[in-house]
């Protein structure tokens, strides 16, 4: 078992929090801005709820000139991302402000990227382009959900139809120069979004937490404690969707699961996510709820290459008594957090998510494995035990 890694962590993003504090973008904006703002929006949340006026308004009481693009779908495209850039060129534009929830920040990071390299954005995704030549236009965000964590990461992923691939990018660039998390602005997402975001930000988690690395006793402690509070959070939510405090308090979950602090000195493995996103770039389905259905039917795959991860999360996360007989603890762990999922109304099944029994696992699974493995001639999905192909086939098929 390797010791803890060495690491280099570099977290710059302004990070604002308080009921209210949306109305303080022009303010909190105007130390980065050096030139006009492209603010990037969703399709249709934003308008309904008065958001976006109030973003308009703000802006212009502080002097910020701005031009607009809307319609940012969830598993947001790349074709949006193209008009973006062109928007940001023609009108010489020097920070983009996502308002909206991960696909629009991931949109409006990937518009960051390329608009000052040459070249389709897209080799970039799929990494043909590998390093950009230029750094990303500055990005700052104001959350309106809180799930993917891209408010404070330095990733974006996108969706290309034309080819069926949805792909990830990292620039350390792209964390945003400066995010405003307001819990009031969660009061209008339905209870299966809130799900979603939980179901995200508690993999995000697991992805970092279910490897082989040993000696990391604080950040192991870090991660259980935000496991658990996703889960108490959630469960007030689910309850009650206008409690303000349940948002904080998820909402803050949600960031410090996805910057890094809990991967500080581990391994990672991103397979559950591999295999989601192969999910969502075929069917379209949400992120959260394909990760439902894919999680559990992992971790029972895996536990037995190191059941003492497994045994220690169900303990000390899912509230499991501590036991010799390990494989009954871990089953025990991995039985909560089916109910867990159950409790928030997430999908258990292909069928629930939406993906048809005759679907091509074999060849998602082959395509998971590539994109996170490309040099290998046997591309594996790392983790406490790398996956080959036919293995995480049979992780979608196990939940048909
Ligand atoms: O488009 P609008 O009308 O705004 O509606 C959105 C959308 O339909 C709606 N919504 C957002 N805020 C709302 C609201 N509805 C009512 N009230 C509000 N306050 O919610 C729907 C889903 O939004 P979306 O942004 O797609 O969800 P989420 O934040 O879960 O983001 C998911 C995307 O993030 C990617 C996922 O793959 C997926 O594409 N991820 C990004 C990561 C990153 N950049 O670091 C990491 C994650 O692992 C993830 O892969
Ligand atoms: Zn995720």
């Amino acid at each position: 078992m390797p010791d803890m890694q060495n690491f280099n962590y570099h977290n710059a993003t302004r990070y604002v929090y308080g009921s209210g504090e949306h109305r303080n973008i022009g303010y909190l904006l105007k130390p980065y801005v050096q030139g006009r703002v492209l603010l990037h929006y969703g399709s249709g949340s934003v308008i309904r709820s008065g958001l976006l006026q109030a973003v308009r308004n703000s802006l212009a009481e502080h002097g910020i000139t701005f031009v607009e693009l809307g319609g940012v779908k969830p598993n947001p495209s790349v074709e949006l991302v193209r008009e973006g850039i062109e928007l940001c060129r023609k009108e010489d534009v020097k920070l983009v402000l996502a308002v909206g929830g991960g696909s629009v920040i991931d949109s409006a990071k990937g518009i960051a990227v390329g608009t000052p390299n040459r070249g389709d954005v897209w080799e970039l995704y799929s990494c043909k382009g590998s390093i950009p030549a230029n750094d990303p236009l500055p990005v700052a965000t104001v959350l309106t959900l809180p799930a993917a964590g891209s408010e404070n990461s330095p990733n974006t992923v996108l969706s290309n139809e034309k080819t069926g691939r949805k792909l990830g990018f990292k620039h350390m660039g792209l964390r945003p120069v400066l995010s405003i998390v307001d819990p009031t602005l969660f009061l209008t997402l339905p209870r299966t979004q809130m799900a979603y975001g939980a179901c995200d930000m508690m993999c995000h988690i697991f992805e970092r937490y279910f490897t082989n690395t040993t000696q990391t006793a604080l950040t192991d402690a870090l991660a259980e404690a935000t496991m658990r509070t996703i889960m108490e959070q959630s469960i007030i939510l689910s309850n009650d969707l206008q409690n303000i405090d349940a948002w904080g308090q998820l909402a803050l979950s949600g960031t410090v699961a996805h910057n890094d602090l809990l991967g500080l000195g581990r391994e990672q493995s991103w397979a559950c996510h591999a295999l989601e996103h192969e999910l969502s770039a075929v069917y379209d389905v949400p992120h959260g709820g394909g990760l439902a259905v894919i999680i559990p039917a992992y971790i029972e795959a895996v536990w037995p290459y190191n059941p003492g991860i497994f045994a220690q999360w169900a303990c000390n996360v899912m509230g499991v008594q501590p036991h010799r007989d390990t494989a009954a603890v871990v089953r025990e762990g991995i039985r909560r957090l089916r109910t867990w999922y159950q409790l928030l109304g997430l999908p258990q099944t292909m069928q629930e998510l939406g993906v048809p029994a005759d679907a091509n696992f074999d060849a998602m699974a082959a395509a998971a494995c590539k994109v996170y493995d490309r040099e290998a001639a046997t591309p594996t999905l790392a983790g406490v035990h790398p996956l080959t192909a036919e293995e995480a086939a049979s992780i979608y098929k196990v939940t048909i």
